[in-house]
Order: C-alpha cells, then structure tokens, then sequence
C-alpha cells in the first residue's frame, strides 16, 4: 500500500505504514546528511501540529515530509510553507474539493471552513543559509468525519475523489513546479484570510484588523486602528464568516 511510489519529482520516497512522526524520521535523515527525500506515512502515532498541537492521523490520511537544503537565507524559510500551501491546495481542487488557503498556511474547505490539511515547516540554519528544510504535511484525503476533530473534514467527506497516492503525487508535483516568483501571486489568489477581518494571536500580542495583503516572505499585512502591522508569525482567526 505504497501511496507515493512513482513521484514525478527530483525526490527519493521512504514510505512506511506507520510512523510516530514523518517530520521525525525526516529531522533523522537530515542529521544522517540526507536530502531531497519524501517521507511518507500511511499513519501517524505521534502526529506534530503547529504550536505544539498534536495531529490526528488515522489511517486514510496523507502524511508526508519533504527534506530539502535550499540554498537560501535562513529567513526565507516561510516561503516554503506559503508554497506548500499552494500545492495542498492545488491538489485538494484537482480532487474535486473547493479549497482554500487561512494565513499562514492551513487549507480549508471554502465556505464552513473546516480544515482539510496543515503544515508545520521546521529548520535548522546556519548564520546565511537555510541547513536543512523539513515540510511536513498532513491532509485529510480518505478519513471518515468519525475520526476527524469537529473543527476538520476530508476530501472524502466533502465530495472529492479520496486517492491518497495521486493525492500525494499531485502535491508534490506542484511543490515541485512552483516557480519562486510566483508562490506569492498563487497564494493570494487561493487565499481566504484577505480583506477579512481577522485577529492573529502572535507572540508579541494580538493583532486585530482587516487583512489586506501577504509579504515575502510570508507575513500578513494587517490594517488595524493604529496603522499598519506585518505580522510574521501567530495564530489567525476569522472574525466573520466569509
Ligand atoms: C498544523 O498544525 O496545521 C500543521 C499540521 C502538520 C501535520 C503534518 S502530518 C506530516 C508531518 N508530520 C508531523 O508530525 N506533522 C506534519
């Protein structure tokens, strides 16, 4: 039951059926020097979120690492994970799914905007230069409601043809193909959190205003009372439906 087997892409692909994290295998590789490899996983044991949330994943799911060295500042590494955004997304509508990205970079379904799939991008840089790039992504493909948090849903449960392996192959092929010039452009185009009211949790406080635009490498421009912010990292949350 080998999802990713015949990627279409520069990348090597170790698959096992469970792991406790393929983020955690990926870190592995990297310190053993590895790179440009695919983990993937047909489930997870021990599934990391952002901000230390854990990440359900049962079975049916797509759990997948990229291990990359790009040869960029360390800096720059949110523009990985906007990319990646981008391809989730791609392939959610390529299954039929109307998806749609929440800054920084969860997809959600458009219009209830429960979450089909997230991100958690790690690193390790040295003064100049990104060292090693884990992209971790978790997506909701072929997963019952039953086993999904209220707050998510799956590509299943919203219509969409639930084939994990060409689910896999498409994300990776689009991270793959995203010219760095344009994974700005995508992401505003497949974003949702733009021109909304939203208040972002971030570790210098809370921001709350009208979103109006994304910034390389990856901030939110929030219009808030006081002026402009650029938001660079925290938790965002929609103030008003769509
Ligand atoms: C989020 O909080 O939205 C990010 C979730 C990221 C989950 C993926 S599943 C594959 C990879 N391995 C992990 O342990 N986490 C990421």
């Amino acid at each position: 039951d080998a999802i990713a087997v015949g990627l279409d892409a520069p990348y090597s692909v170790e698959y096992h059926d469970r792991l406790p994290s393929t983020n955690d295998r990926a870190r592995e590789l990297a310190v053993e020097g590895a790179s440009d490899v695919l983990v993937v996983a047909g489930e997870q044991t021990g599934g990391r979120g952002r901000l230390d949330r854990a990440w359900a994943s049962p079975p049916g799911g797509v759990y997948a690492s990229l291990l990359c060295r790009p040869d960029r500042p360390p800096a720059h590494a949110p523009i990985f994970t906007l990319a990646a955004a981008v391809a989730v997304t791609r392939a959610c509508r390529e299954a039929g799914v109307d998806a749609v990205i929440k800054w920084p970079n969860d997809v959600l379904l458009a219009g209830d905007e429960r979450k089909l799939a997230g991100i958690l991008t790690e690193m390790e840089g040295e003064a100049d230069r990104i060292s090693w790039l884990i992209v971790g992504i978790g997506a909701n493909v072929d997963v019952a409601a039953a086993d999904l948090p209220e707050t998510a849903t799956s590509v299943r449960e919203a219509g969409g043809t639930a084939d994990r392996r060409r689910f896999c192959q498409r994300m990776v092929e689009e991270f793959h193909a995203l010219d760095p010039e344009d994974v700005l452009p995508a992401w505003r185009d497949h974003a949702v959190t733009l021109g909304r009211a939203v208040r972002v949790d971030t570790p210098g406080g809370v921001v709350e205003g009208e979103a109006v635009d994304v910034r390389f490498p990856g901030a939110l421009v929030v219009q808030t009372d006081d002026g402009e912010r650029v938001v660079h990292a925290g938790d965002c949350e929609h103030l008003r439906p769509a």
